[in-house]
């Protein structure tokens, strides 16, 4: 791909249109936004970092990246595990961190209108005041921002019962990568005028515009909420319970998996101890509803049904202060993780619920054969794991070529189970050498077509997502 540096020439229009503050160049601000949560090898510096304000501005910015072939990386809070938010080719970031406001909340509609750089915590807490729930329970929930929960579709834990970010996106604004600012879906429950755009967007990991403003749909918020620790001897007996809960239990909000080396890590990195954490795996079950009896019997129906399935204890979290505690344990794995070991490669597959057990049995066999050591942990009651392989002890270069045949491996065998690269953190920089593995070069053309006529130029978040040539 052939772009052009960023001049002197261009910095200066580029005040012109956001304000000469809200540019930055000095080299500790550029390193800044260099990278996001993928690993520090992807660390690529931009030329410039601007922040907008307006969908003006951004489309006033568009069309000046167009005329001088410049690449420009869409920037949330660069949370995300896939490098989408790098600017591999250097280019512009254009950070959306000053578009943060919650715009309405439509009570009787039961829908939220916000700006992207909104914290999606917040977006949630303010909702609650309202009496009204946003449901999608993303990890890094305090600091990300909804619209990179938007481009990246993320899911988090309560996927299994309220699905991902895109089944609650309802309406966007967007700027297109050639300068165009579009409205594209409202507060319309059903609405098939056309093809869904919305849904498009959604998940295109900011290669087909940049999100200004988004209308989310909001439901009522469950009165009752029971979490469930249950720690297990063995890793495959628990793995095992799984589905039979997922068809028995209609109250189920999230069914998540820990393995011990994940445990430990997190009980280090947090100072805290969980209950038996020698144990060998343990799952973590939220069941709401809107009536406190039913839910306290589904509740007793799990512990009956796990305690005779070879559960160790199950541990009931019904107060804030212990269920505070379990979930923030389950949500930090991947920070711990980071913290302890030197090379970390956060992966994210998923596979159809009924090869849940194969899955899990592979990577162990798998992680034992290239000698790897690699944590489980994840959304399993998605089919969703994020074995994270890990070491301290080789080299860049011994890790590169170990990781790659580790990974080559793993992702034939999942695309064998029915499986697929990435369930919620997306291909981003970091999988797009291996889209082949589990795409036609059909399906990928397609993609690079769609590309193709949202952003002639290929400027906007160059090298993500899809292979830029069209001969994979
Ligand atoms: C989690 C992130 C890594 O599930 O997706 O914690
Ligand atoms: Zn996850």
């Amino acid at each position: 791909m052939q772009f052009n540096p960023v001049t002197q020439r261009v910095i200066e229009r580029l005040k012109q249109i956001v304000g000469e503050e809200h540019v930055l160049t000095s080299s500790e601000d550029l390193a800044r936004y260099a990278l996001d949560e993928i690993e520090e090898r992807y660390r690529s510096l931009p030329e410039v970092v601007v922040k907008p304000r307006t969908p003006e501005e951004i489309a006033a910015i568009m069309r000046l990246a167009n005329e001088e072939r410049i690449p420009v990386t869409p920037r949330a809070a660069g949370t995300g595990l896939s490098g989408g938010a790098v600017p591999v080719y250097g280019g512009i970031v254009l950070s959306l961190e000053r578009m943060n406001e919650i715009l309405e909340i439509d009570v009787d509609n039961m829908m939220v209108t916000v700006e992207p750089g909104v914290v999606l915590g917040d977006m949630m807490r303010a909702v609650e005041t309202k009496g009204l729930f946003y449901p999608v329970d993303v990890s890094s929930l305090e600091s990300c921002h909804v619209g990179g929960n938007v481009a990246e579709n993320a899911g988090g834990a309560r996927a299994m019962k309220y699905g991902l970010t895109g089944q609650w996106v309802y309406g966007l604004e967007v700027v297109t990568p050639t300068g165009e600012i579009v409205r594209l879906g409202g507060k319309r429950i059903k609405d098939v005028t056309g093809y869904n755009l919305v849904q498009l967007l959604v998940g295109s990991e900011g290669t087909l515009g940049i999100i200004t403003k988004i209308t989310f749909r909001l439901t009522t918020k469950p009165k009752y909420v029971l979490d469930l620790l249950i720690p297990f001897d063995s890793l495959e007996v628990a793995v095992a319970q799984v589905l039979d809960l997922i068809r028995q239990e209609i109250h189920l909000a999230a069914i998540e998996f820990m393995d011990s080396i994940s445990v430990r890590a997190v009980e280090r990195y947090l100072n805290t101890r969980l209950p038996y954490s020698e144990c060998e795996a343990h799952l973590l079950i939220q069941i709401d509803g809107m009536e406190e009896g039913a839910v306290w019997e589904a509740g007793e129906r799990v512990y009956h049904r796990l305690m005779k399935g070879g559960a160790k204890e199950v541990f009931v979290a019904d107060n804030r202060f212990t269920r505070e505690k379990v979930w923030r344990a389950r949500r930090e794995i991947a920070q711990a993780l980071k913290a302890f070991y030197k090379h970390v490669s956060i992966e994210d597959i998923v596979v159809p619920r009924a090869q849940i057990v194969k899955a899990v049995q592979y990577i162990r066999e798998l992680s034992d054969r290239h000698r790897i050591e690699t944590p489980v942990y994840g959304h399993i009651g998605d089919g969703n794991l994020h074995p994270t392989p890990v070491c301290n002890e080789r080299d860049e270069q011994t890790w590169d070529r170990d990781l790659e045949a580790f990974l080559i491996e793993m992702f034939r065998i999942v695309h064998n189970l029915g499986g697929s690269l990435t369930a919620e953190h997306g291909v981003g920089l970091k999988r797009i050498k291996y889209l082949p593995l589990v795409m036609s070069k059909t399906e990928i053309a397609l993609m690079q077509a769609i590309k193709k006529a949202w952003d002639p130029n290929g400027i906007l978040n160059p090298g993500k997502v899809i292979p830029l040539e069209l001969n994979v």
